[in-house]
């Protein structure tokens, strides 16, 4: 699927956040091999560290439905939509999640960067030297 499409699909699961703390909305929209879409939303908590941020949402949705395989992911973030389309990159949390599932050399990630142009990043730039499973091996 096409970057801005993917983009257009985070801007819908953004609707969704439940914010009421901080008000910032985040969308993602995760792109499966098999050209499935997960759609996340951050869903915060009266006790703030419950709080799971939009694309970890998307990749729990998606890991537990038994997907294993992901090509991309793209995310936005704004408390109004006037501002959607500033670029809002994902948090470290997020970025070791995304290390567990994905090749960092390929995964890539898609980010709102003014009005239908994006920036489009691997996980190896947003997570240099980064942790994952071979670690493990
Ligand atoms: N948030 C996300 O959903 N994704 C990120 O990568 C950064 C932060 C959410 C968490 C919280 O609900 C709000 O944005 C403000 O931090």
């Amino acid at each position: 699927m096409d970057n801005l499409k993917l983009l257009e699909e985070a801007k819908k699961a953004r609707l969704k956040a439940y914010t009421p703390y901080s008000q910032f909305k985040v969308g993602a929209a995760l792109l499966t091999k098999s050209g499935k879409v997960y759609l996340g939303c951050n869903i915060e908590n009266a006790s703030y560290t419950p709080t799971n941020c939009a694309e970890r949402t998307a990749f729990f949705k998606a890991v537990s439905e038994g997907e294993r395989e992901f090509e991309k992911i793209a995310i936005v973030g704004a408390k109004d939509e006037d501002n959607v389309n500033n670029m809002c990159t994902p948090c470290g949390v997020c970025r070791q999640v995304m290390m567990e599932f994905c090749n960092p050399k390929e995964f890539q990630i898609i980010l709102a960067d003014g009005e239908n142009t994006c920036r489009v990043m691997t996980l190896e730039e947003l997570l240099p030297s980064g942790f994952s499973p071979t670690n493990l091996k």
